[in-house]
């Protein structure tokens, strides 16, 4: 076998339009790891594959900046809607960056390209007869004088008794009911009366499409639980009041009932496609989104958490039909489970949360992108745990990964004068090692293109064993004692160095900055993260190439730092907090 080919496989030459959108965070408070795990990892790590495969990705997401609890949540903090979501957006923003997710653009439902294709939907919908106009009963506050959403209004419950019960449940007695069915009730903010009073709402006539949401639903071939959770809520579809009486949010295109807003998840998923128009203005070619929303054969795929189902399954769905333009519907819509931290819901107002500034100071994003990853909610909840960190940081990054990486590039140093050696004929160990390098790879691929993170990690780690195994097992330290002997050494080094370039490159979607330290340290010049995945597999590590000297790429995760990270947990949890 010649070793210039040591990875000849064949190549996928159709270049596929794939357009990925992750869940539009709410610029309502930080984001965490339990939705990176959720919405944004899985996402990116599936963006860095594609565009590594050569296909033509547009990666886009963006906040989420309207709905009742924005308003809540900014009069409680002293700030207007506005300064409350630009607070959070930078926050988000920084911590997208920090992750290294790779968005081609983040935009905001803010945004200047947001209101008009919002109201261009609900015109459409109204004309085509998908949207009615009703009249409903709401609590109304004189003293504020406003309507007040569910959750700015609490009473007694007409069950129990309980005096503090909430606008949708009885925090004592978990009975559910209508805002309405309080006794008393009054608003949260300033504890004033309110009564009943007349609204007018538009409703969206979601049973008119049950039929074709069915058809819809029955032609993919999505996971299980999705499937599932849709099917059962097309079942009860009925339909949804889109409107609110709230002052901030996009304002209706009706006159007369410009005091009223879109409800927040009719104009967020529609924030996808402004936010598309926003990144084709920033690169000067104003079409360029239509490339994308307005091709058959884009494949759209939507990353979300579980509790968004119904709303990119059928809700988005049913607005797409009923409009007039024609955008895609989402083809794959990958929803992870929830991700726990430690057991609980990651929670910053009960203190049970990571600080996220401690958190980077202490440790890099590739080992936080990979414990997720390797551990991600695919088919079940997980949780992030801080012995399960230290696990995959020490056992698999640094004893797995790191330890090959540097071995092989020590030994280089050491006894091949700091070069790549010349290539030798292959033995039977040798080709059987490359043989299941290949068949790593394969699994690798098929890993990435089915959303399966975990899956791709354990296939690295099985990578990473196998060339240390092969290095172990082919002892090069005493072929190197005999100069007869050279050559097998250096054939053992020169397919440990091309384990050591697979392993980087099969990483990259998932640990991009070692990845790149790695793919630096092999002497290449480029950007790993600009490759292309099979010429990067075929391309040739050229011998007599001097490398430069390898650093560590991943430091131990001490027991002590584990120990004091637990306890911080503990000790945030047990003090008390002040309450909003
Ligand atoms: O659940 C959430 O965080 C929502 N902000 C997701 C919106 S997704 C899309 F529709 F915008
Ligand atoms: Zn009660």
């Amino acid at each position: 076998m010649r070793m210039s080919c040591i990875v000849e496989r064949k190549s996928r030459v159709v270049k596929e339009k794939i357009l990925i959108t992750s869940a539009l965070p709410y610029a309502n408070g930080p984001l965490h790891f339990g939705h990176i795990a959720g919405a944004y990892l899985p996402a990116d790590a599936y963006a860095r594959f594609e565009r590594m495969q050569g296909n033509d990705v547009l990666y886009i997401c963006g906040s989420d900046e309207y709905g009742a609890p924005i308003i809540l949540n900014a009069e409680l903090a002293g700030r207007s809607p506005k300064e409350h979501v630009d607070f959070f957006h930078k926050i988000n923003l920084d911590f997208f960056h920090k992750l290294e997710i790779s968005f081609d653009h983040f935009s905001r439902t803010t945004s200047a390209f947001h209101p008009p294709i919002v109201k261009e939907f609900f015109l459409d919908l109204l004309k085509n007869g998908y949207i009615e106009e009703g009249t409903t009963e709401q609590l109304f506050s004189q003293t504020e004088n406003r309507f007040l959403a569910d959750r700015y209004v609490v009473g007694r419950c007409p069950r129990c008794g309980y005096e503090q019960a909430r606008g949708d449940e009885c925090g004592r007695c978990g009975a559910s009911y209508e805002a309405s069915d309080l006794i008393d009730p009054r608003s949260k903010l300033t504890g004033s009366p309110l009564t009943l009073k007349k609204t007018n709402h538009y409703y969206l006539l979601l049973d008119k499409f049950k039929e074709r949401l069915s058809e819809f639903l029955d032609l993919k071939n999505w996971k299980q639980n999705v499937k599932h959770f849709a099917a059962s809520y097309l079942d009860e579809i009925r339909p949804r009041a889109i409107t609110r009486d709230l002052e901030w949010g996009v304002s209706l295109p009706i006159e007369g009932r410009e005091d009223k807003v879109f409800y927040v998840w009719f104009d967020a998923p529609i924030g996808y496609i402004s936010a598309t128009k926003e990144w084709a203005k920033t690169r000067d070619d104003p079409s360029a989104w239509e490339k994308y929303w307005f091709d058959p054969k884009t494949k759209y795929i939507q990353f979300v958490g579980k509790d968004n189902i119904p709303f990119h399954a059928l809700f988005f769905p049913a607005m797409i039909m009923g409009q007039d333009q024609p955008y895609k519907i989402v083809d794959e819509l990958v929803a992870n489970e929830f991700y726990n931290l430690e057991g609980r819901q990651f929670s910053k107002s009960d203190g049970w949360y990571i600080d996220l500034d401690d958190f980077f100071d202490r440790f890099d994003s590739d080992q936080i992108r990979y414990a997720i990853a390797a551990n991600a909610p695919e088919t079940a909840d997980s949780e992030f745990t801080w012995k399960d960190f230290q696990m995959r940081c020490n056992s698999d990054l640094l004893g797995k990964l790191g330890n090959l990486v540097n071995r092989v590039l020590v030994f280089v140093q050491n006894r091949c004068q700091g070069k790549i050696p010349p290539p030798h004929e292959l033995e039977e160990a040798d080709l059987r090692f490359v043989s299941e390098m290949h068949r790593l790879i394969s699994l690798i691929e098929e890993h990435y293109r089915n959303f399966r993170l975990r899956r791709v990690c354990s296939s690295l780690m099985e990578l990473a064993s196998l060339g240390n195994s092969y290095f172990d097992a082919k002892a090069p330290w005493k072929d190197a004692k005999e100069v007869k002997n050279h050559p097998f050494m250096e054939t053992t080094i020169t397919l440990c160095l091309e384990c050591v370039k697979v392993i980087a490159l099969t990483s990259s979607p998932i640990i991009p900055k070692t990845a790149e330290k790695i793919w630096k340290m092999l002497g290449q010049e480029d950007s790993i993260s600009t490759q292309q995945w099979q010429a990067s597999l075929e391309r040739t590590l050229l011998p007599g190439l001097s490398l430069p000297k390898p650093s560590i790429l991943f430091k131990k995760v001490e027991d002590e730092v584990i120990e004091e990270e637990v306890e911080k947990l503990k000790k945030m949890w047990t003090t008390p907090k002040p309450r909003i």
